[in-house]
């Protein structure tokens, strides 16, 4: 790996931001190796308002169960809202909402205060209290946003579902949660389209199979016609009414669960990723600080959705927690044409954009394909930083993006975290760390990643392994909801010497140290950013009784989504070709769309009369991969039970 190329900040960029310089940066990892504990400390009585401030500050007693700041109390709308509004903020706006249809609406602190308050207290007025499940399935939206802050507010625990998950799993996520409440909207718009959301919650809580729900809050978002459950339905506008925009925030202890998300691993159902309040927030706010450098004057958007871990704390809660502007987008990057971020990033002059790996690949060839799509023919100037997320970004996107919307000029921040780690991990620092395309550098200050065996010893720069976090940190996954065993089996073998196992692969460049993710060690792909479990998509297939006998699914390399799901099929009668290939493929496809969701829709089918095994019948994946990726099988095949399938598999469907 060359890294001869590198990008530096410019002298203003080191001079103004909040992190100034290699220097700086070193003399912030400095501070963290010599005092551990009062590095965090210091930056959690800095950023966060505590109502009874902690005097512990990390209690590792029951390790892997760490606790961080465990006899402090806050709560995490009042430091997003109330101490903003109390600092002199009241009339900034905190939100900028983009309807699908391009209306704007701004929401200045002190009405988001009073809105969130309304909601909390119609919470309240239902019965939800502290330490309640809600779930959130809900579009993007100012309500979406202040469902979040609601519940915080009163220290329900909540769980967002994205919007594009099915019923069966919301009901799965609504089950193990033991939620009380679901709020969601009565459609969703995206793309100029309506899609139904409290029509699937209906058929996720059918035939009472979710017994702690109590209440479903609709939020009418479109007025296109719902069914109503009567005794169980509310519409959120009617909940409303009469209710105070005061609500005493509910002081919580550090360590209460401020929110579930369910997330995707090796093996078994999607797992739910606990997350705390007081080390949360502050890794929140303080990656949100120095990873973007924040300032006052900025217009901030991350384009994720706050159904996943990156808009929870790049939208929900870290800029708002600096009493920062931010943009909140219903809509897709496609719609009404793919010029849609840059004429939004024109419109609203943002400063700061963060979006995924997959949109910029697939904005860079929808330019290539219309002219008047490509940035170039917008007005960018307003940008000073961009920021990636969510899979390895390819050099050559990283370029695009630097030249064609960075205007050469803005840093990228290739940011690597993931669900259970709460925020920015491994990260360059804007105005400090030198770029390099592909690489998502240095830890951020205070954080411990390395690059281990399987035994958790060291290996040197320029040698791949597994990638480790050494030490807890404040924001770290608390628990799997309902399973401390399948926590600990997952994060903390027993043979990584007390390491956090992140999951992924990793190498350090032989000269600079800095880290390039290889990808995912276990059986999770991530497709557009979006990671699910192979087994998971197995078992929705083979759940299609009346078709399907055996399948396996493996990810391969794909151009604009970073990986694709393929599937190998066994079905229950003859091996279909031609037409009726793809029409069963089609009926397959439709199947994963309804279990899991249509993100989870695999791009290649491929049938066989079996799969190759070894003759003690293990499944051969790695010969899977090269099938699926294409490519010829060199692999000794002599194992295998019956090599004539190799055949057999190579049509995708
Ligand atoms: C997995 C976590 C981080 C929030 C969104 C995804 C991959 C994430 C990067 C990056 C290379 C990345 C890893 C990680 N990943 N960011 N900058 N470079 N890979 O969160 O769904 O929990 O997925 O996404 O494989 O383990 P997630």
């Amino acid at each position: 790996m060359s890294q001869s190329k590198q990008y530096l900040p410019s002298a203003e960029w080191s001079a103004n931001a909040h992190v100034k310089g290699m220097d700086g940066y070193r003399a912030l990892v400095a501070e963290a190796e010599a005092d551990y504990e009062g590095f965090w400390a210091s930056r959690a009585r800095e950023l966060i308002s505590w109502q009874t401030p902690f005097t512990k500050v990390l209690n590792d007693s029951e390790a892997p169960f760490f606790k961080w700041f465990e006899d402090g109390r806050l709560n995490v709308s009042y430091n997003c809202l109330d101490r903003n509004v109390e600092r002199g903020l009241g009339d900034k706006t905190a939100l900028i909402f983009e309807a699908d249809n391009g209306d704007v609406t701004r929401v200045s602190y002190s009405e988001l205060l009073a809105k969130v308050s309304r909601l909390a207290n119609a919470l309240k007025a239902r019965g939800v209290k502290k330490g309640d499940r809600v779930v959130i399935y809900m579009p993007m939206s100012v309500e979406g946003v202040a469902a979040m802050q609601a519940c915080a507010r009163i220290g329900a625990t909540h769980s967002v579902v994205f919007g594009g998950f099915s019923a069966q799993s919301l009901r799965d996520r609504v089950q193990d949660a033991g939620a009380v409440m679901v709020i969601t909207a009565d459609e969703q718009l995206r793309g100029g389209k309506q899609l139904p959301l409290k029509s699937i919650v209906d058929e996720a809580l059918a035939d009472n199979s979710c017994p702690t729900l109590k209440d479903v809050i609709v939020y009418q978002r479109t007025g296109g016609s719902i069914a109503w459950v009567a005794g169980r339905d509310l519409w959120l506008h009617e909940l409303l009414e009469g209710q105070s925009s005061d609500c005493a925030p509910e002081w919580v202890e550090s360590e209460h669960p401020l929110f579930l998300l369910y997330t995707s691993g090796s093996t078994g159902k999607p797992k739910g990723v606990q997350h705390s309040t007081g080390g949360y927030l502050l890794h929140a706010a303080l990656t949100t600080k120095w990873t973007f450098d924040l300032k006052p004057d900025d217009v901030f958007w991350c384009t994720a959705d706050i159904g996943w871990v990156t808009g929870h704390t790049y939208i929900t809660y870290g800029p708002l927690a600096l009493g920062g502007t931010e943009i909140v987008f219903e809509g897709v990057p496609t719609y009404p044409d793919a010029g849609r971020f840059w004429q939004m990033i024109a419109k609203h002059k943002v400063t700061i954009f963060y979006t995924a790996p997959t949109a910029i690949r697939s904005l860079i060839k929808a330019a290539e394909t219309n002219e008047a799509v490509h940035p170039k023919n917008y007005d960018l100037s307003s940008l000073r930083l961009l920021g990636s997320v969510g899979e390895p970004i390819n050099p050559a996107a990283w370029e695009w993006y630097h030249q064609h919307v960075g205007g050469g000029r803005c840093p990228i921040v290739d940011t690597f975290w993931q669900t259970e780690t709460g925020g920015h991990m491994i990260t360059p620092l804007p105005g400090a760390t030198p770029l390099v395309p592909g690489s998502c550098t240095l830890p951020f200050p205070g954080i411990t990643t390395a690059i281990v065996d399987e035994l958790g010893n060291d290996v040197p720069n320029g040698q791949g392994g597994i990638l480790v976090v050494k030490k807890p940190w404040p924001s770290m996954i608390r628990t799997i909801w309902g399973d401390p065993e399948r926590f600990k089996k997952s994060y903390y073998p027993s043979e990584l010497k007390g390491y956090y196992l992140a999951g992924d692969g990793a190498i350090r460049d032989a000269e600079t140290g800095y880290f390039t993710i290889t990808g995912r060690i276990d059986d999770v792909l991530n497709v557009s950013g979006h990671r699910m479990g192979t087994m998971e998509i197995e078992s929705a297939l083979v759940s299609c009784t009346e078709l399907v006998a055996e399948a396996a699914v493996v990810g391969r390399p794909d151009d604009t989504t970073g990986e694709a799901i393929c599937a190998f099929v066994v079905l229950k009668r003859p091996r279909p070709s031609g037409d009726e290939a793809k029409a069963i493929a089609k009926q397959l496809r439709d199947h994963v769309a309804k279990e899991i969701g249509p993100i989870a829709k695999p791009k290649d089918i491929r049938f066989g009369d079996n799969l190759p095994k070894t003759r003690s019948g293990k499944i051969m994946r790695r010969l899977l991969r090269a099938v699926a990726k294409g490519e010829a099988v060199t692999q000794d095949t002599s194992t295998l039970e019956n090599p004539a399938i190799l055949d057999q598999l190579g049509q995708a469907y």
